[in-house]
């Protein structure tokens, strides 16, 4: 179920956060309108007017006790039984490269640059001394995995219903990968690789039909201050059918190819 407000659900454990959400929330309404209930009762029931000396030793009945020791009984359980599983579940079961979509992301200031291994399957070396404007992610193209590797900047292609592994790092600062349909919000921290995965399950294309918006984009958004320009910090998700995003490619592929003129 998708809760009122919050960003259609694109992934396969789209639907386990929001349930985790939910009941979170439920229960803070739950608790917000108790002890508000208390609280006036409390105001009334201790009026000046029927209590004209004070008594100091206050309630002697042990409900609130109780009460209290119930509501922190039901969030050891929230945690216990729904939100560390869910956290394990994202954190350790990844998927295996073989049955995975993997690619590399390096934000930096302020820019997401992907990073995809090509058709022999293995990340070309990068150095950070090849860094330049036309080659952001450093790539050394002598490095014969390199030769095939597919780069590019602020477009993430990735294919529907297949796990994708996201080996996400920055250059420079500390951001924040977030892409809201898919549930799915990492930091990137300088010299740290950290794993990202989830499984797409809509296409761009069936969620715009969904959407009733012809332009809608997944946004990959940074959702860590980086910097002035961290506001213009965006790039878009196409999520493609399997044949799609082969074609996808296998076009970057040729024009790898091709001779710079
Ligand atoms: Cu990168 Cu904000």
């Amino acid at each position: 179920m998708n809760l009122p407000g919050l960003p259609a659900q694109a992934s396969t454990h789209a639907g386990d956060i929001d349930f985790v959400l939910g009941l979170e929330h439920w229960g803070m309404l739950v608790l917000f309108v108790f002890f508000l209930g208390y609280f006036v009762y409390v105001l009334f029931r201790f009026r000046r007017g029927a209590n004209p000396s004070a008594d100091y030793a206050g309630m002697k009945s042990q409900w609130s006790i109780y009460v209290v020791a119930a509501i922190a009984l039901s969030e050891v359980v929230l945690l216990v039984a729904y939100e560390l599983p869910e956290w394990n579940e994202r954190i350790n079961n990844l998927p295996s490269p073989q049955e995975a979509t993997v690619v590399r992301v390096v934000a930096e200031q302020f820019a997401w640059n992907v990073h995809y291994p090509g058709a022999d399957g293995a990340f070309g070396r990068t150095d950070v001394n090849l860094v330049a404007s036309e080659n952001p992610l450093g790539l050394d193209r002598s490095d014969p995995a390199a030769a095939d590797d597919i780069t590019a900047i602020n477009q993430l292609t990735l294919p529907v219903n297949r796990p994708v592994l996201i080996h996400l790092t920055s250059k420079d600062v500390i951001h924040s990968f977030a892409v809201y349909e898919m549930r799915v919000k990492q930091d990137a921290i300088p010299g740290t690789d950290s794993p990202v995965w989830f499984t797409p399950t809509v296409t761009t294309e069936e969620m715009r039909r969904r959407l009733g918006k012809p332009d809608f984009e997944y946004e990959i958004a940074c959702s860590q201050l980086c910097g002035l320009g961290h506001y213009r910090m965006r790039g878009f998700l196409n999520v493609r059918t399997e044949a799609e995003y082969q074609a996808y490619l296998a076009e970057e592929a040729r024009a790898l190819r091709r001779p710079t003129p």
